[in-house]
């Protein structure tokens, strides 16, 4: 029987390195993709084809998906994995980097769903499957252009979720908590683009332990755990629409049901103590 096939996004590092590990110890057809594709040659001597694809160029998506078609004649799952967080005070973030956030985490995975799409409703078959995090069920201070992005991402697969539902096609939420990844560097990278108001320096003291919000802090799991779930809701015939990773992911999304009032209180509650 011909294996399944799978094209994951942002396989460099992280959690999209430890999927396509997963997916290829389950004996999946494993197309790897990076910006750079050099960062996944070692995927490609384990046995995953590699391919060079930036979520942001649609000639990259396009050629991608082709070429996996003409290979294997079928995508089973699509993960939208690449992504990484901008932070910074709403007020303090300029609009292009707001776009570069939207672009790489909202419109990457709206480009790569339109590209397979049409494919797996010919086939009735298939799983689109979207890393987003507690971030996009949560929204905290510092956090509004991240968590902006990851809750644009769970309206759209939402939406999709229904759309697609007719034509045998699933859409699932990954939701982690803290994962350790490489996560944390990016984003102590992108920080430094911030223009400082002075306006908001508590923010900046947090952010700059970023480790307190990604992948060094208490109650993180390793990226394997998610890649776990992800190859889980792959092979499901019925998955679940949102799967929160890990403790921490599990209570934190529950903050949704807590009156607004109460949950900004909480939030300065949680700046006096630092
Ligand atoms: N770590 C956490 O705490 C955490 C928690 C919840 C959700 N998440 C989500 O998990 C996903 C994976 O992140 P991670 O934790 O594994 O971090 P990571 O190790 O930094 O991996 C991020 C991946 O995204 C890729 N990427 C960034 N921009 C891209 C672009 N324009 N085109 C293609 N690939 C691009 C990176 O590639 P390059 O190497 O080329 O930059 C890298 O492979 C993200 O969507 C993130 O939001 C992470």
């Amino acid at each position: 029987m011909q294996p399944k096939t799978v094209l994951i996004t942002g396989s460099s590092s992280g959690i999209g390195r430890a999927t396509a590990d997963a997916f290829l110890d389950e004996g999946w057809e494993v197309y790897a993709t990076a910006r750079n594709p050099a960062d996944v040659e070692t995927l490609g001597e384990r046995g995953c084809s590699i391919a060079t694809l930036d979520v942001t160029e649609d000639d990259d998506v396009e050629r991608v998906v082709d070429r996996i078609l003409d290979e294997q004649g079928r995508i089973d799952c699509l993960v939208n994995n690449a992504g990484y967080a901008q932070f910074g005070p709403i007020e303090d973030v300029p609009a292009d980097a707001v776009h570069r956030q939207f672009d790489v985490n909202v419109y990457g995975p709206h480009r790569l769903t339109r590209a397979v799409l049409p494919h797996m409703r010919r086939r009735r078959e298939g799983t689109i499957v979207n890393v987003s995090s507690v971030a996009g069920r949560l929204a905290f201070p510092g956090g509004g252009v991240y968590c902006g992005s990851k809750f644009a991402l769970e309206a759209m697969t939402d939406a999709l979720r229904a759309e697609v539902d007719e034509y045998g096609v699933d859409a699932v939420l990954i939701e982690p908590g803290p994962v350790e990844t490489a996560f944390t560097d990016r984003a102590a990278d992108e920080l430094e683009g911030v223009e400082r108001s002075g306006a908001y320096e508590s923010f900046y003291e947090v952010f700059e332990d970023t480790q307190a919000i990604g992948g060094g802090g208490p109650g993180a799991v390793p990226p394997e755990r998610v890649a776990e779930d992800i190859v889980d809701a792959a092979s499901s015939t019925k998955p679940a629409s949102r799967v929160p990773v890990g403790t921490l992911a599990r209570v934190s999304v529950l903050g949704r049901f807590v009156p607004d009032a109460a949950r900004d209180r909480l939030f300065s509650l949680l700046d006096r103590l630092r």
